[in-house]
């Protein structure tokens, strides 16, 4: 096939190493996407190029540069954490292309390039409904334990904010190493505090971990709620994590368990296809980023180049298996429902169970 009548997707993913459920998750929604949506779209041959890029940044912009010039991709996608999509956002703006964020989300990743189109979430976006929701539910003092980079660092001030400006104290605020943390020692220090509550994020496949501790040291005993983003009780892992995650409350923009038609038969068929594992939050996000790559390549025929395509990703508005969503054509951001949940046991299985939603929810990190 000529190169033109080709489409490639060049899709980094952590595939190995501490962030390799994200690549799991990620690379089987793609292909999902694919086997349900045909290969072909305007005439061209879909081809997906996946990497492994063990979400080292250095690694993740080297396999970028070799994608644009030697592959010739006509889109790059994945990184599952914000130091990759750092990295690699230069190299989209030099060579115009459209850079698909699926996993990172911290705020600012979206004004690092022109290029960048999120169709993840970010953590000011899930954070903020919760510093409304714990003062009203008899959580009056918290302290905070992020992951010590971007993300943790978004959920932390976000959280903060609101929860203090609605009458909250947060007399500490801890942040764990992102390579390799070793809990303990912040849990003892969290456990002298008592707290009301323990307000948690820590990227997606280091939930388990801290839930096993926070259990073993019996904090749950001494009255010390766990409170969190979605990724503390995340779908790929709530369901080993046992009885001792019931009751614990999270906000996000994903859930296995979101009761609507179209997210039924989304997580029907990854089981079907992935037997053993459940989706998440970034698999919802691998998902709905193929979608936007298929609708621009439909909508603007391949013409363009990847400003063409660019222009076609912008303002997009569908229906995603995590309710509705669109991209913001000014930000690139993604606007979506922020749900509260609670951990719930449903058919013998945990899953995150929505009791509230605030609707169409734009990142509250951008700038005005
Ligand atoms: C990021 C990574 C995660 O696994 C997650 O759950 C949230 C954010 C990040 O690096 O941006």
């Amino acid at each position: 096939i000529a190169q033109s009548n080709t489409f490639k997707i060049g899709l980094i993913l952590p595939m190995t190493g501490q962030q390799a459920s994200t690549g799991r998750q990620i690379e089987a929604a793609a292909k999902l996407y694919m086997a349900q949506n045909g290969d072909t779209v305007a005439g061209k041959k879909v081809e997906l190029i996946v990497k492994d890029d063990t979400s080292v940044p250095d690694v993740t912009k080297r396999l970028a540069q070799e994608l644009i010039v030697n592959n010739k991709v006509n889109v790059l996608a994945g990184f599952g954490i914000t130091p990759s999509a750092l990295a690699t956002a230069p190299l989209a703006t030099q060579s115009k292309t459209p850079l698909v964020v699926m996993a990172a989300a911290t705020s600012s990743i979206t004004e690092a390039s022109p290029y960048v189109v999120r169709t993840s979430f970010t953590l000011p976006q899930a954070s903020v409904a919760l510093g409304d929701w714990a003062p009203k539910n008899g959580i009056k003092k918290v302290v905070t334990l992020v992951s010590d980079y971007g993300p943790g660092i978004d959920a932390e001030k976000y959280f903060k904010e609101r929860f203090i400006f609605n009458g909250g104290q947060v007399p500490e605020s801890l942040r764990v190493p992102l390579r390799g943390p070793d809990f303990a020692p912040f849990l003892q220090k969290v456990r002298d505090l008592k707290p009301d509550a323990l307000f948690v994020f820590v990227p997606s496949g280091a939930g388990a971990a801290v839930m096993k501790q926070f259990l073993e040291r019996g904090m749950d005993k001494a009255g010390i709620k766990l409170i969190g983003t979605g990724d503390l009780t995340d779908d790929d892992q709530l369901n080993d994590m046992g009885d001792g995650a019931l009751g614990v409350v999270t906000s996000h923009h994903y859930s296995a368990a979101h009761p609507s038609p179209l997210n039924q038969k989304f997580v029907d068929a990854f089981k079907k296809a992935n037997p053993g594992l459940r989706p998440n939050f970034m698999a919802v996000g691998g998902y709905d980023g193929m979608r936007v790559i298929y609708e621009a390549l439909k909508t603007s025929k391949g013409q363009g180049g990847g400003d063409g395509l660019l222009a076609a990703m912008k303002g997009q508005i569908f229906e995603s298996p995590r309710g509705p969503m669109f991209i913001d054509a000014q930000t690139r951001d993604v606007v979506q429902n922020i749900y509260l949940r609670k951990v719930e046991k449903k058919d013998g299985q945990l899953y995150n169970i929505e009791f509230d939603v605030i609707k169409d929810v734009k990142d509250p990190g951008k700038a005005k």
